[in-house]
């Protein structure tokens, strides 16, 4: 990532392009005045060009309001999907399966809720829809961002935990982003200046769990009907401690932000992403596959290992034993990161390695 493009930039780009000097003006433009135009786009061409975008790309402001020049699927520069798309991402991605459950999409087929209690197989897997139902007075049953469309840029930033993120100074960028996903143990507390303030979305299952403040949503992956009995719970009477280790019995986060990863989805991630590698998913993952579901621009940072090969969190000294489940063969570390430098080559997202 390129360095030195600050505010000062964006301000420029700002003051030349008010909405309202380029918005829905059908009179013939002054010759001098077209030409000026024609001079400005090309500079904003070519500087945005000349830049690896990140979330204050300047150009957004440029294709949300030049809307004869956005014959994107979105007012981003670029979009996770576009009309003449990559055949090997068509073939993956299926725009119609909504990553997050509500009332509606939580019937599983039986093919999708038998791969589902595989995954970590419990006593009595009957009461799933009353256990549903039960969720849903308690979280909101809503559908979420499924509002893509030629006005809509959503940058959004997917934070894991990469070791590879120390030193690397992309709080800034990560912190331009709408949306910023981090996963699992995630703090930001003394990390700031690498992995940024801001968080609106927190991915975890129940045994990851941590303390949310009241703005984060909370996105849960269940893996088990108790998963869901568990965040009821840890909502409101805190009875649930114990999965299959000891969880927190109570979370504090905001209950009219809980998210449900979908079963369906999850499954779909890993037929149709992973291609059955790995035992299933890893959190980093499935929050990169709901990125690419709800937002229009994607920004990955912390992933994959540091510069010296090792598998740690940031907040961690190194720790040999922290990749070991590159080994175990519950997922597919390799894999995975396999297809997501592919999404990157294809453009679908940006990566962010560290320096
Ligand atoms: C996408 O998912 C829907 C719903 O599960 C399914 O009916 C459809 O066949 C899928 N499309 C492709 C191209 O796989
Ligand atoms: C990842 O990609 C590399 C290079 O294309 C390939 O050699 C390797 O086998 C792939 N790994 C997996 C787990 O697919």
């Amino acid at each position: 990532m390129r360095r030195g493009v600050g505010h000062e930039g964006l301000n420029v780009i700002n003051k030349s392009f008010q909405p309202t000097d380029c918005d829905g003006d059908d009179m013939p433009l002054p010759k001098w005045r077209k030409i000026r135009i024609s001079a400005v786009l090309f500079c904003v061409i070519t500087f945005t060009t000349l830049l690896s975008y990140t979330c204050w790309d300047p150009s957004l402001y440029f294709f949300k309001y030049v809307h004869f020049f956005n014959k994107g699927l979105c007012a981003c520069r670029q979009c996770v999907t576009e009309p003449d798309d990559d055949p090997w991402f068509t073939e993956r991605f299926n725009h119609s399966i909504r990553p997050l459950m509500t009332r509606d999409n939580s019937v599983l087929t039986d093919e999708t809720f038998k791969w589902w209690q595989g995954l970590q197989s419990e006593g009595q897997p009957d009461k799933f829809s009353e256990v549903v139902e039960e969720l849903f007075q308690v979280i909101p049953d809503e559908v979420f961002y499924m509002d893509a469309g030629p006005g809509r840029c959503r940058t959004c930033a997917v934070v894991g935990n990469s070791g590879n993120l120390k030193g690397s100074r992309y709080g800034n960028a990560i912190d331009s982003c709408d949306f910023i996903i981090r996963m699992n143990q995630a703090r930001t507390t003394g990390f700031e200046e690498d992995v940024g303030t801001r968080t609106t979305h927190h991915v975890m299952y129940p045994e990851s769990a941590i303390d949310l403040d009241n703005s984060i949503s909370l996105v849960l992956i269940p893996f088990k009907t108790l998963d869901l009995q568990w965040i009821i719970s840890a909502l409101t009477t805190g009875t649930i401690e114990h999965t299959y280790v000891p969880v927190i019995p109570r979370i504090k986060a905001n209950k009219d932000k809980v998210l449900i990863y979908s079963p369906t989805f999850f499954k779909y991630v890993y037929e149709s992403w992973l291609e059955g590698h790995g035992r299933y998913p890893s959190t980093g993952f499935l929050s990169l596959l709901l990125a690419l579901h709800i937002c229009d621009q994607v920004s990955v940072f912390g992933f994959g290992a540091d510069q010296y090969g090792n598998w740690h969190h940031y907040w961690e000294e190194d720790n040999h034993l922290a990749g070991a489940f590159r080994h175990t063969g519950v997922h597919d570390g390799d894999y995975e990161y396999n297809v997501t430098l592919l999404l990157a080559d294809k453009h679908k997202i940006q990566m962010f390695k560290g320096r």
